[in-house]
């Protein structure tokens, strides 16, 4: 795994932006598989910026979204759906019925939903290009620590650290047992695959994603296997690696 040390959380978000757009200006028909949370918001600004001054064209390009939290959907500020389609989705110059997949988080079937997002990355071939936030337990997406990594499209309990930590996005008691992911084998897969972390509190498991054992207990890890993998940090989240 590639690692960029960027200045401070602009840099590092600027860097990962200039290496989407590059993909996108390179292979326009490509899938995107995009993260929510807090770390990607400062990507999504340039990502809006450079389609806004026609640096990239997204119009082309399909976009599946990483994961949800089960029970929750568009109305509840602070979840994934809500989040992406603020921040960026609905910036973008991009047809966004036709372009983007997102998990129904209060679906009654989610199998099926699983089912739906498993046939739309085949469909395109596997992702192209995937941005990863990392959790503060190594999780990516909701690939909790210890998840079966052969596991496509799934849902899976929320590890306790998730729990906890996932009620900064929410601005109202919201009682989440389980997320709907895009599964390891999809994102391990990814043609590139980006890492992303920023922030002292991320020192002590970005350490582990970089330098520690790459095992199943710490998912982040696993990322190491896939070839074209790249982790974007900036130097506080870097504070803690050896090399
Ligand atoms: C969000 C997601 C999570 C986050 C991770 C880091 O869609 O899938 O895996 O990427 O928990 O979250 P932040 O960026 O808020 O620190």
């Amino acid at each position: 795994m590639k690692v960029n040390i960027r200045e401070n959380y602009d840099a590092m978000s600027k860097s990962v932006s200039d290496q989407i757009i590059n993909y996108i200006n390179n292979k326009p028909e490509s899938l995107l598989c995009l993260a929510g949370g807090d770390t990607p918001l400062k990507t999504f600004e340039y990502l809006v910026k450079a389609d806004e001054n026609k640096e990239v064209d997204f119009s082309k390009a399909k976009f599946v979204s990483l994961d949800e939290w089960v029970g929750l959907g568009s109305s509840t500020k602070g979840s994934c759906v809500e989040t992406l389609y603020t921040h960026l989705y609905d910036k973008l110059s991009i047809n966004v019925e036709k372009q983007v997949c997102f998990f129904d988080g209060l679906s009654e079937d989610l199998d099926k939903e699983c089912k739906r997002v498993d046939e739309f990355i085949g469909g395109s071939n596997g992702i192209d290009i995937c941005l990863l936030g990392i959790g503060m337990n190594g999780h990516l997406g909701f690939n909790e620590p210890n998840v079966d990594p052969e596991l496509k499209c799934s849902v899976i309990p929320l590890d306790p650290v998730t729990k906890t930590v996932g009620a900064k996005y929410f601005d109202e008691d919201v009682n989440v047992t389980a997320g709907i992911t895009v599964g390891l084998k999809h994102l391990l897969a990814s043609k590139e695959l980006i890492l992303i972390a920023n922030a002292e509190k991320k020192a002590e498991i970005v350490k582990k994603t970089i330098e520690g054992k790459i095992t199943i207990e710490v998912p982040s890890t696993m990322a190491r296997k896939n070839e074209n993998s790249v982790i974007y940090l900036d130097e506080e989240a870097a504070s803690k690696l050896e090399k």
